[in-house]
């Protein structure tokens, strides 16, 4: 199977459906959110966090380009890309290395680093209507 979708809508359900995705997902840990404004991405990447059992306390990363977490076997990384502005600042800050420890990274606002990530890794677009949301993910080869 190269897709997923998953109705997002419940915020009950959202430790469930982070789950699902990271069953889906399987060896993957790098993760592209490719979604519109205010669509869910840092609220489902937030129950990702708890399915992977970070214990810090997760606020949206909207002045960093990174935030990292601790998970009880491995740091992961959250970056939320919309200020940047270059693909360059991305460089400066060893945005390779990150996607390349085999760690989760979590990206929000994909666009600038996508020619960075390495293949396999996983697109995921969020798609609201009215009050739903849904989510699809992607294996990109
Ligand atoms: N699955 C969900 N069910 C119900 N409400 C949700 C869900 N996901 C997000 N929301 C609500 O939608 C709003 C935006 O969520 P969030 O900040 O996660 O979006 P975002 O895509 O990260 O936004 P941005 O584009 O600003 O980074 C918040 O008020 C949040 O509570
Ligand atoms: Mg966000």
């Amino acid at each position: 199977m190269k897709s997923l979708q998953i109705d997002i809508s419940d915020a009950n359900k959202l430790p469930e459906n982070a789950r699902q995705l990271l069953n889906f997902a399987g060896e993957l840990k790098v993760f592209a959110f490719e979604a519109e404004m205010g669509a869910g991405k840092t609220t489902f990447i937030k129950a990702l966090c708890k399915a992977l059992g970070s214990k810090d306390n997760f606020s949206s990363p909207t002045y960093s380009i990174v935030n990292e977490y601790l998970t009880p076997t491995k740091k992961l990384y959250h970056f939320d890309l919309y200020r940047l502005k270059s693909a360059e600042e991305l460089l400066d800050i060893g945005f390779e290395e990150y996607v390349d420890s085999k760690r989760y990274c979590f990206i929000e606002w994909p666009e600038l680093a996508l020619s960075f990530l390495p293949k396999p890794y996983l697109s995921i677009i969020i798609n609201v209507k009215e009050n739903n949301r849904y989510l699809s993910a992607q294996i990109i080869e």
